[in-house]
């Protein structure tokens, strides 16, 4: 029986790749900053543990009442559709905190464990718009390419203790949650200068019309990337993710 760890199940693409992962016999510790575990179907097979990946006691909590892991998926972020120069610092701030140093530091707690069993797997969940320039990530965007790029190092340096570390670029998804919370962090609609342009594109990330990315498309990505070792190193997850990574070549 394999164990995974998931980050962020308490809603969207974390959710239902916990969904899929207990439906396919996996043991699954759920991890959620304020734990539900009505969320998720009752199984003997399910724990859902309190995490907050930017607090470091909280980290070693759960990593130690999860107990041997299999996988670790680093899902849980947040976005802030803000034009760059109108960024605040604290937000700036946060967006690394959570996005990029809470899966560096979920990635450090677990790999001990992984490294000396010789074998596991671990998947950080980034995003397209690393793939394609776009108004309104800029900062986002940066923080989620810093965990593609120390990904892609990690990766060799942990092949040959047989861990393997993968990539999911989820695409556009209106569907969860993420473009709620964002809009805590949403700027510039009532400027002078960049106010169209932001109304414009928060229009089009709600727009359903085109191809969208749906929270099943995420779990199937992460379920590749974890049980297939044939997997590349970036999967990119839903059908607007696969054209823009087709398109970056
Ligand atoms: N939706 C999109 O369009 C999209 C596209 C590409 C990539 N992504 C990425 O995909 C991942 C999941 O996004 P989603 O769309 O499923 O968004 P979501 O529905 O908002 O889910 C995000 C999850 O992350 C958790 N989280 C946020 N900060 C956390 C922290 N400090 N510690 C622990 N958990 C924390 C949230 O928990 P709380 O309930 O406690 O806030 C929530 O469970 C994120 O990394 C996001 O950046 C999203």
């Amino acid at each position: 029986m394999s164990t995974v760890m998931i980050t962020g199940c308490s809603s969207g693409f974390g959710l239902e790749t916990a969904r899929l992962f207990l439906a396919r016999g996996w043991d699954v510790v759920a991890t959620m900053r304020t734990p539900d575990a009505e969320l998720l179907p009752a199984s003997d097979r399910l724990r859902v543990l309190a995490l907050d990946i930017t607090d470091a006691d909280s980290i070693a909590r759960a990593i130690e009442q999860a107990g041997p892991l299999d996988a670790l998926v680093n899902n849980a972020g947040f976005g802030a559709p803000v034009p760059v120069e109108l960024t605040p610092m604290d937000t700036a701030r946060a967006l690394f905190e959570t996005n990029t140093l809470g899966t560096l530091a979920m990635t450090q707690a677990v790999l001990p464990q992984l490294r000396e069993r010789g074998a596991g797997v671990i998947v950080n969940v980034t995003s397209s718009v690393t793939l394609k320039a776009l108004p309104l990530v800029g900062v986002y965007s940066a923080s989620k390419a810093a965990v593609n790029a120390f990904t892609q190092s990690l990766a060799i340096e942990v092949e040959p203790f047989g861990v393997r570390v993968r990539l999911v670029l989820p695409g556009r998804s209106p569907t969860t949650r993420f473009g709620a919370n964002a809009g805590v962090h949403l700027g510039g609609l009532e400027h002078p200068d960049y106010g169209p342009m932001v109304q414009g594109i928060l229009a089009g990330f709600r727009d359903t019309s085109g191809p969208v990315t749906e929270a099943q498309d995420v779990a199937e990505a992460v379920w590749r990337a974890v049980t297939d070792p044939g997997t590349p190193l970036r999967t990119p997850a839903g059908k607007d993710a696969e054209e823009w990574m087709r398109e970056a070549g």
